[in-house]
């Protein structure tokens, strides 16, 4: 098997947090000053590092000068490294674009959930063969904007053969395959609400449960009350699926304490949060998904990331891709935007949109450079992850290792 260091590595974020007082004092692995601060110390920086790749696996990680010999040789002139993205929550498999929405939407109108069921004629009416490839276009451009990880919900099927089709072919392409039969109640049940949800914990749950690792629902006013849901979450997790609730995007209510209660592990949106819902949080292992791109997309006021990360709740970041309130497949975007808007620090962006997405999906494999995780890295055209937020918009994003594999990124 083959072997590749990557070495002269000006700053690699490992995210593997040294505690200041263990950080050797030697040139070659230090910290300094400005990164003792705590949220900057969590991302475990080594500067003149390397990584060795084995196998796909990250095989050992240290000081440059130290670094074991390999097959091959990657000199990263100095850059910076960082784990790869991991993306929680997107919908990127669908039929149809939006686009006419998003522009009446930004000559004044307001968005609503509504719109999903267009999406939903769309996909119903693209081949298998359509939707493999759009969904591959856009995992080719995640790639390219560094995300190495990405959950694939379905939702905009919301018949028993149209839900089942989504999450098989999600499953061809990740294993975080999200079954969101509950994303809002189709045209054809209108009025009936409780009997879609009953033919959601039936047949289309014993259909999809063996393509899916999560279940989801929409908990909102205009898709499913809290009662619907808990019926819903419930019956998945009885099926042994993990449990993620959309909540809070449009409006307060209980989702969120709802998610807590199911021990959920993550609740996504959180954009109206209640005290109550923060601090149920913060004493949770439920982690707090934000979506900036969301909020970004259909001019809403932008989620608190600084009152959760005060309470001590665990945030992440992602992009939520989606024709409808966010379509964008690109984290640095959502790093900046987090950075600029929400409150957070360049370092607790890049540590939610990294190792906070690995948290929200329950893995330990992902969102760290550690011997013995997967070798999925992200190297940057800049010699800090600083840039990826002071830099909005610019290409920063150089080489992608996903399970080891390098992919060049052009631009
Ligand atoms: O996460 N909130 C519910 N679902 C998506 C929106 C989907 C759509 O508008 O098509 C979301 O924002
Ligand atoms: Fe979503």
């Amino acid at each position: 098997m083959t072997t590749e260091l990557i070495t002269n590595i000006g700053q690699l974020v490992t995210n593997v947090a040294t505690p200041a007082a263990d950080v050797p004092a030697d040139a070659s692995a230090h910290v300094s000053e400005a990164d003792t601060r705590q949220d900057v110390a969590r991302l475990g920086i080594l500067h003149d590092a390397a990584v060795l790749i084995e196998d796909g696996l990250i095989a050992w990680v240290g000081a440059a000068g130290d670094a074991p010999s390999a097959d091959l040789v990657t000199d990263a002139q100095g850059s910076s490294v960082i784990p790869g993205f991991v993306d929680s929550h997107s919908h990127i498999i669908f039929g149809g674009d939006r686009s006419a929405e998003f522009e009446a939407r930004m000559s004044g109108q307001k968005y609503s959930a509504g719109g999903i069921r267009s999406t939903v004629a769309a996909t119903r009416d693209a081949s298998d063969e359509e939707l493999r490839e759009r969904t591959r276009g856009f995992l080719g451009e995640m790639l390219a904007q560094g995300t190495t990880t990405v959950e694939i919900k379905s939702g905009y099927g919301l018949s028993l053969e149209a839900e089942t089709r989504l999450v098989r072919l999600a499953a061809e392409v990740t294993p975080e395959v999200t079954f969101l039969g509950a994303h809002v109640v189709p045209t054809e049940f209108a009025g009936r609400a409780d009997e879609y949800v009953d033919l959601v914990v039936g047949e289309m749950l014993a259909a999809c449960a063996p393509h899916a690792r999560w279940i989801d629902v929409f908990c909102e006013t205009g898709a499913f009350t809290v009662e619907q849901s808990r019926r819903i979450l419930t019956a998945g997790a009885a099926l042994g699926l993990g449990v993620r609730v959309h909540a809070s995007q449009l409006g307060p209510g209980e989702g969120v304490a709802l998610a807590v209660e199911l021990d959920a592990a993550s609740v996504d949106h959180c954009t109206f949060l209640t005290d109550d819902d923060v601090a149920a949080l913060a004493g949770s292992n439920t982690v707090a998904t934000l979506l900036p791109g969301v909020e970004f997309s259909t001019r809403q006021p932008y989620p608190d990331a600084r009152r959760l990360l005060d309470a001590g709740a665990t945030v992440a970041l992602a992009s939520d891709c989606n024709p409808g309130s966010s379509f964008t497949s690109s984290m640095p975007f959502c790093v900046a935007v987090a950075v600029r808007d929400m409150g957070m620090t360049p370092a607790e962006a890049l540590w939610a949109a990294t190792a906070g997405g690995a948290a929200a999906l329950r893995r330990t494999d992902v969102g760290a450079i550690a011997v013995g995780n997967r070798a999925d890295l992200t190297q940057l055209s800049a010699d800090s992850y600083v840039h990826l937020a002071y830099r909005p918009g610019v290409p920063l994003i150089d080489t992608v290792w996903k399970d080891g594999v390098a992919t060049a990124v052009a631009r």
